[in-house]
């Protein structure tokens, strides 16, 4: 069972995300638990305020330290004394964490739970940042407007590989990225549709020759979209050679 306690200033976007697919399935399957939290709530104060002008002057606003501190510790159930006493990893979400990729994912998936902050406006108080966060995720190098859709983007991406969230037990090992590559192309009945004709070699049952097949074809796709994934893939003697005759470096 993986934890997830999202703590964000919008809860109503997670409406509806969680509730369907993949995720809905690992629910009910008790593979996950998601706890969707409200910093607001956590604001001290009638006007309950989260955010407020940063010190030297400037534009935006800035998310204050207390509201966070305190929700993730009412997550907790405890004080944080330090983020180096921290059991849980508690991941902030911005864009000037680390890179979100698939090996982030298998590396979040072996987890027992993990609490994601959202941040909005321009930013989090540093204090945040250098007291309470033992990590900060950046799903790519764009700006959206908070945390929210990052977080639902992690969770899906790590809900998928544990074990059983998936029909096929295999299914997460063929995707693309898994392996470092990109997918082969996929086709599915009719052979010919609108005088398109699926590769010969798929109607043919060699298996070993469409896993060759595949095997290429997630190569010179790998190659030809994203030859800089190329550097990181697990390759064979075999794959180098085939991308050496397609003009690769390898
Ligand atoms: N918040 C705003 N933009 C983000 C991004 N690209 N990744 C993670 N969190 C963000």
């Amino acid at each position: 069972m993986l934890r997830f306690d999202i703590l964000t200033l919008f809860p109503g976007l997670f409406c509806g995300v969680f509730e369907e697919s993949i995720v809905r399935r690992a629910l009910d399957m008790g593979l996950v638990e998601i706890n969707v939290h409200n910093i607001r709530d956590y604001a001290p104060g009638k006007h309950r305020i989260t955010d407020d002008a940063p010190y030297g002057g400037g534009g935006g606003m800035v998310m204050k330290p207390e509201p966070v501190f305190l929700a993730v510790e009412a997550v907790l159930g405890h004080p944080v004394a330090s983020k180096e006493a921290l059991e849980v990893p508690v991941i902030l979400l911005t864009p000037q964490g680390r890179l979100f990729r698939q090996e982030v994912a298998a590396e979040l998936a072996l987890l027992p739970r993990m609490i994601l902050i959202c941040g909005r406006y321009e930013g989090f108080d540093e204090r945040i940042r250098t007291h309470l966060a033992t990590d900060e995720i950046s799903i790519g190098d764009y700006v959206l407007s908070g945390g929210e859709i990052p977080a639902m983007v992690i969770v899906e991406a790590v809900t998928r590989l544990l074990p059983g969230a998936l029909g096929d037990p295999l299914a997460a090992l063929k995707d693309s990225h898994a392996d470092g590559l990109l997918e082969y192309p996929h086709y599915t009945r009719p052979a010919e549709f609108r005088g398109l004709r699926v590769p010969e070699i798929l109607l043919s049952g060699h298996h070993a020759e469409v896993e060759r097949w595949r095997r290429r074809e997630a190569l010179r796709r790998t190659w030809e979209r994203r030859p800089d994934l190329l550097g990181r893939a697990r390759l064979t003697e075999e794959d180098r050679q085939f991308l050496r005759e397609l003009g690769a470096d390898v």
